[in-house]
């Protein structure tokens, strides 16, 4: 059961999709439409058009497309239903209640939010139990206060298989339940559940609404691995959340301090640092970097000392800059990471730290200049080529100017060679990446590693057809009420599955013309939204979107139906067969 068509409606109307997106997007005139950096990839010149009169919005460069309640939950992470629910509170609307479809739907995600937040009650009060001294004398003997303990959450999960088990059990919970949520494995052995986390002190992981979504749990003492992280859920993506960013968001100055692991982020928040964050076991991953920069202009990388630490801030540096973030990076001497510097040292040093930390050029330049002495003519040669592959990646040429004046006072080195050289990589680069960019179109032209349209590699020239007249139908939905078009049109003239889904979808809205994005939202993810926007942005470019063209391309892809189901073969291999076709004629 979809929403009413009458609320949708409402709710567009109020929420203006210009505002919505400007929340997050700097958007310029151009002409009738808005345009500005696409949120949802990483780039400098502005390939995200709003097209207010349509209410929607598409990404030329990523194909991120749809309408404000697909932008919402892009943007947030989150289900239609939830996107719909926060666009209507913002105006002031009630989402209809007796929906069968908002029951079934968000009841599934509160009942994981309300188990994990069960079960991190739980973890907690085991913590303070006094049977578990053990585990809180680990914990405290670390440093952190009880306060700190209950404002994090922080828990203890036991040694036992069945103790958390158990306990959701008894609230009601299935196992099935359990098990989606990363709360309890199954034995291969005996088939039996078991808990996941065990013996270990336990972070539980918020999203920025407060909802627990996931944990974190460290090894008491020496094992191994000394963490085990929730693994991807119905409710978690660890590539798109950051530990502690729900405290960290609303800072004042706009900054944040990243770092590695759980413990740092709780020490550095207990000494008063409440801006810093962490990603969740993993490296930083390109949608980190866009969310950081939706709360901060400014990031602070806080990586530990050792190697892999600083080949981490590397990628972070390269990550964070793209999105726009200011980096800066702070060394952390005499101590692992920065909790062990908070308790070394004290948070004042600490705060010494952050204020001369310095930018990530310079960071980097001083790295490439602590391995080359400048008294060995080859050592110097390289100093000077790793120098200017960094500061081909600089965009600003006023800041690579002034980077290329302190190389050359160092190397001695005249300004011009630099200059040239610095020229030089930034061509190929550019050159590497276009191929790259080619290289993609093509993939993505032939059908390859197409999640969405996985089957369209089967026959393409067919795909494009369907493509085509969705692209129409879509724009112009009053065809749908033509005799000779209406007369061809059944799912059977679809042979992609995804093609088939929205022409299901087009005619059931058919009655309730005109046309509206929003009747689609409810049944394709935002990935599937930007696709169906692409159909029509493809065919919006082309001047004759008649209906004898839509006409022309269901009769043939009548025709294609009908043979498929003489030749009786599913088409599977008729793309060999056009290739081999075309073999033949060359000869
Ligand atoms: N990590 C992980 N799995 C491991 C080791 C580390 O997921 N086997 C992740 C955790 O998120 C951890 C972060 O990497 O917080 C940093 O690891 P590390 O520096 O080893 O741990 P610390 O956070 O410093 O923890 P502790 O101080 O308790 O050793
Ligand atoms: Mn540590």
């Amino acid at each position: 059961m979809a929403l009413p068509q009458a609320f949708l409606q409402e709710l567009k109307a109020r929420c203006n999709i210009e505002d919505i997106i400007s929340q997050h997007v700097q958007l310029k005139r151009a002409g009738s439409n808005l345009v500005g950096c696409c949120p949802f990839h990483s780039e400098r010149t502005p390939s995200f058009t709003v097209f207010t009169g349509r209410e929607n919005f598409y990404c030329f460069g990523c194909g991120a497309g749809g309408d404000v309640i697909t932008f919402v939950m892009k943007m947030q992470n989150v289900d239609y239903i939830t996107a719909v629910t926060y666009l209507a509170d913002r105006v002031g609307l009630k989402v209809p209640e007796d929906n069968f479809f908002r029951q079934e739907k968000k009841v599934d995600r509160n009942r994981f939010f309300e188990m994990n937040k069960c079960a991190a009650k739980f973890f907690h009060n085991a913590l303070m139990a006094p049977e578990n001294r053990e585990a809180y004398e680990y914990i405290t003997g670390r440093g952190l206060t009880p306060l700190t303990l209950r404002r994090f959450g922080i828990g203890y999960a036991d040694d036992s298989q069945d103790s958390l088990k158990g306990y959701l059990m008894s609230q009601g919970y299935s196992k099935e339940e359990i098990r989606e949520g990363f709360l309890a494995g199954v034995s291969q052995k005996t088939g039996k559940l078991f808990d996941m986390f065990r013996n270990r002190i336990i972070f539980p992981i918020f999203d920025l609404s407060g909802n627990v979504i996931a944990f974190g749990g460290r090894i008491i003492g020496n094992g191994e691995p000394k963490y085990l992280n929730s693994s991807d859920t119905p409710v978690f993506k660890k590539s798109r959340n950051l530990y502690a960013l729900e405290r960290a968001k609303n800072n004042p100055e706009s900054t944040l301090i990243l770092c590695e692991g759980y413990m740092d982020v709780v020490a550095l928040h207990q000494a008063g640092f409440t801006n810093a964050v962490a990603t969740l076991g993993t490296a930083i991953t390109p949608d980190q970097a866009r969310i950081m920069s939706r709360y901060a202009s400014t990031v602070y990388i806080s990586y530990d000392s050792d190697n892999a630490g600083q080949r981490a801030a590397k990628k972070a540096i390269d990550l964070l800059t793209q999105v726009g973030i200011n980096v800066k990076v702070i060394r952390v001497e005499d101590a692992k990471d920065p909790d062990e510097y908070i308790k070394k040292f004290g948070k004042s040093s600490f705060e010494k730290l952050l204020a001369k930390s310095n930018g990530h050029i310079d960071y980097t330049l001083s790295n490439i200049e602590a391995k080359y002495s400048m008294a060995i003519p080859e050592e110097k040669l390289r100093y000077v080529q790793e120098c200017c592959d960094m500061l081909a990646k600089i965009y600003s040429s006023v800041e690579r100017e002034i980077y290329i004046q302190k190389i050359c006072e160092k190397s001695g080195v005249d300004p011009s060679v630099i200059r040239n050289e610095v020229e030089k990589k930034q061509k190929k680069a550019k050159h590497s990446a276009e191929k790259e960019r080619i290289k993609t179109d093509i993939q993505r032209e032939i059908g390859w590693g197409d999640r969405i349209m996985a089957d369209s590699s089967k026959n393409l020239a067919t795909a494009k057809k369907e493509e085509n007249l969705l692209g129409i139908l879509l724009m112009r939905a009053e065809y749908l009420k033509d005799e000779r078009l209406s007369a061809i049109l059944c799912e059977k003239i679809f042979q992609c599955e995804f093609t088939k889904r929205v022409y299901t979808r087009l005619i059931e809205t058919a009655d309730t013309l005109p046309f509206d994005l929003s009747l689609l939202g409810e049944y394709f993810d935002p990935d599937e939204m930007g696709r169906i926007m692409k159909f029509v942005m493809n065919r919006e470019r082309l001047e004759n979107n008649s209906i004898e063209v839509a006409l022309e391309l269901a009769r043939a892809l009548e025709k294609i139906a009908s043979e498929t189901v003489e030749d009786g073969d599913g088409s599977d291999d008729s793309f060999l067969k056009s290739l081999e076709k075309i073999k033949q004629s060359k000869k």
